[in-house]
C-alpha cells in the first residue's frame, strides 16, 4: 500500500511538522516522513534527526504483547484494532477517517470510534487476526491521536514555542492564508495580479489629476471679473415710417421701451414705473399703461393719472442716424418732475422726441 501513495509535497511535510511541533514531537525530514508513511519506520523515531538533543528517545520496537510504553516520551499508540479508541463525535470520526484514508491507514469503524455499542455495530470488515505471542508487531504509520487521548508531555522547546504561529495553524490552508506554511519556510502568498495593481494605480492617479484640475480651474476663475453683460444702451429701432399712431410694444422684451407716435411727434417711453420701478403693462383695450405692482396708471403717452406713481414715465434720448433710422439711447433719459409745467419740462427738449 505504501507504494501506491502519492508523492509527498513540502506543504504536507510542513503541516505534519507543525502538527508534531504542537504535540512536542521532533520534526521529520522528508525521508523520515516518507519512511513513516510507507511503514518502514516508526512514527516518532527521529533516525538521523538533527535535533537529537530535544528529541525524546526512540521507542524500541517490541512485540505488541510485551511493549511497555513510556508515558512521558512514547508517541501516541494506534488504537487496538477492534476495540473502541474512545468515544468520538460523528464529525471527529469523519475527519479522523479522512486523515487515515489520505495517509493510507486502515479506517476506524464506528464501533472502534465508540459511535455504536460493540454488540450493535453493523457488519464490519473482520479485524485483522491478533498477532501471535512473541511475534513482533509490524511497524505501522503513527495515526493522529484521537481527541482526548493521553498525550506525552511536551518538551521544553515545545512548551516555549506553544502558542506561536506554527502551533496555532495546522493543515494546508488556502494560498495566502497559511501562517503555518510560512512558519515552515514555505511561501504562502500567491502570484501578484499585476493587472489589478495597474487598475488600482490608474484609479488613484485619475482621482489625483481630477482633483488638481478642479482646483486649478477654481484658482484661475478667481481672476475673472464677476460682471453681468447687459445689452448695449444704444440701439436702432428702424425708421419713423415703420410706426403707426399709437403705442408699439415690439421692443419691450428686448430693450424695455415702447415707441409711441402721436399725430405730430414720435418719442420712446422707458418702460419703468416711476413709483418703485416695476414694468407696467400696455392695455390697448383701455388705452393706458397699468403697473401690476401697486396699480399706478399712465395714459397712452406715459403720463400718470392714478396710483402712487409720482410723475410720468421717463423718455429715452432719440435721434436719426445718417440713413434716417431712429437711434435710441436709454442711458440718457428725460423726466417730467411733479409740479413742473410741461412746457419747461425735459419732454420739450430736443432729442426727447422726433417731429413727424
Ligand atoms: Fe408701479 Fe408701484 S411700482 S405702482
Amino acid at each position: 500500500m505504501a507504494d501506491e501513495q502519492a508523492p509527498i509535497s513540502t506543504s504536507r511535510l510542513a503541516a505534519e511538522n507543525a502538527y508534531r511541533k504542537r504535540q512536542g514531537l521532533p520534526p521529520l525530514t522528508m525521508d523520515e516522513y516518507a519512511a513513516q508513511l510507507s511503514g518502514a519506520a516508526p512514527a516518532t523515531t527521529p533516525a538521523g534527526s538533527q535535533t537529537k538533543a530535544a528529541v525524546p528517545p526512540p521507542v524500541p520496537q517490541a512485540p505488541a504483547s510485551t511493549a511497555v510504553p513510556d508515558p512521558t516520551n512514547a508517541p501516541p499508540a494506534p488504537a487496538p484494532s477492534g476495540a473502541p479508541v474512545q468515544k468520538l463525535s460523528a464529525s471527529r470520526f469523519a475527519s479522523e477517517n479522512a486523515y487515515r484514508k489520505k495517509m493510507g491507514m486502515p479506517l476506524l469503524t464506528p464501533e472502534e470510534a465508540g459511535l455504536v455499542p460493540a454488540g450493535d455495530a453493523p457488519a464490519a470488515p473482520a479485524p485483522p487476526a491478533p498477532a501471535a505471542p512473541g511475534t513482533p508487531k509490524p511497524a505501522a504509520p503513527a495515526p493522529r491521536p484521537a481527541a482526548g487521548a493521553t498525550q506525552p508531555p511536551p518538551s521544553a522547546a515545545a512548551t516555549v514555542a506553544r502558542g506561536t504561529t506554527a502551533n496555532t495553524y495546522v493543515g494546508t490552508p488556502a494560498v495566502g492564508t497559511s501562517k503555518a506554511a510560512a512558519a515552515g519556510g514555505l511561501s504562502s502568498v500567491g502570484p501578484r495580479n499585476l493587472e489589478i495593481d495597474r487598475t488600482r494605480r490608474r484609479l488613484v492617479w485619475s482621482a489625483i489629476v481630477a482633483f488638481l484640475a478642479a482646483w486649478l480651474l477654481a484658482f484661475f476663475r478667481f481672476f475673472l471679473p464677476r460682471t453681468l453683460f447687459e445689452p448695449s444702451t444704444v440701439f436702432k429701432v428702424g425708421y419713423p415710417s415703420d410706426y403707426a399712431i399709437g403705442v408699439d410694444t415690439k421692443w419691450q422684451a428686448q430693450y424695455r421701451i415702447w415707441v409711441d407716435r402721436t399725430p405730430d411727434r414720435l418719442f420712446v417711453i422707458y418702460a419703468r414705473c416711476t413709483h418703485l420701478g416695476c414694468t407696467p403693462d400696455w392695455k390697448p383695450a383701455e388705452n393706458k399703461f397699468k403697473c401690476p405692482c401697486h396699480g399706478s396708471g399712465y395714459d397712452s403717452e406715459g403720463v400718470n393719472f392714478e396710483g402712487p406713481a409720482p410723475r410720468p414715465m421717463d423718455r429715452a434720448h432719440i435721434e436719426l442716424d445718417p440713413t434716417g433710422q431712429i437711434v435710441v439711447d436709454t442711458s440718457r433719459l428725460f423726466q417730467w418732475p411733479k409740479g413742473v409745467p410741461y412746457e419747461t419740462s425735459d419732454f420739450n427738449k430736443p432729442n426727447s422726441f422726433l417731429s413727424v
